[in-house]
């Protein structure tokens, strides 16, 4: 399973590639607007500086709604730099633009998924990854974890390629579940990894380790 981080700051980023376990980074233009990066030049700069933070995919979201100014901006983020995946939404124009990405070979995350129907018309369409937002469908009482289930039954029925990346994911249980249910890549807060290191027993073990050599040894 990849893990991805989603967020725009740096800090946290670095914070995860330190880890060592950091397989890429999703942005959106919310995640964007809370570390108050705004302009266009400075957006991209953002994703540039992203970029040279971490080994590993970064996706960069289109603004535009349109098939025409979707693949005017998804040519000018690829061109930013390799590891740059084109964030492109879930909507008509959006699937034409997965496709002719696809066709030029520029890798894509299909986002805002929420039904089987969408992820299977992303992977029609030659999506590299697609993004069901589980937390947000756990939100509104729909259970999302089952959304993760059912898509990898369908792409596995049609050995699709397109990669299944849960996101929306808002604790390090989703993490774990998603694992369970085979999702190709996570992505969420830091600390929805980081709770991955944690167990009572880990932190009781270690103090009798270190109390019983002490006693050995001083
Ligand atoms: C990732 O690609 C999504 O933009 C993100 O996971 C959405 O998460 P949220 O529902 O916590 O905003």
């Amino acid at each position: 399973m990849k893990f991805f981080i989603d967020t725009a700051n740096l800090d946290q980023i670095k914070e995860a590639q330190d880890l060592g376990v950091l397989d890429g980074v999703t942005t959106n233009p919310s995640l964007m607007a809370k570390e108050g990066i705004t302009g266009r030049e400075n957006i991209l700069k953002h994703y540039v500086d992203i970029c040279n933070l971490v080994d590993g995919d970064v996706s960069a979201e289109v603004i535009s709604t349109d098939f025409d100014g979707m693949v005017k901006e998804g040519e000018e983020l690829a061109a930013l730099h390799e590891q740059i995946v084109v964030k492109i939404p879930m909507i008509k124009d959006g699937v034409k633009a997965l496709k002719y990405f696809s066709d030029k070979g520029i890798r894509t995350n299909c986002t805002l998924v929420f039904s089987v129907g969408q992820a299977l018309l992303a992977a029609k369409a030659g999506a590299t990854y697609v993004s069901p937002f589980l937390g947000r469908l756990d939100d509104i009482s729909t259970d999302g974890l089952q959304l993760i289930a059912d898509i990898r039954l369908v792409y596995d029925n049609y050995a699709f390629e397109t990669e299944i990346l849960a996101a929306s994911i808002r604790h390090t249980m989703h993490v774990i579940d998603c694992a369970k249910l085979g999702s190709d890549v996570m992505t969420g807060p830091l600390s929805s990894i980081e709770g991955l290191l944690s167990h009572p027993l880990t932190d009781i073990g270690l103090e009798k380790f270190l109390a019983d050599y002490n006693k050995g040894n001083n």
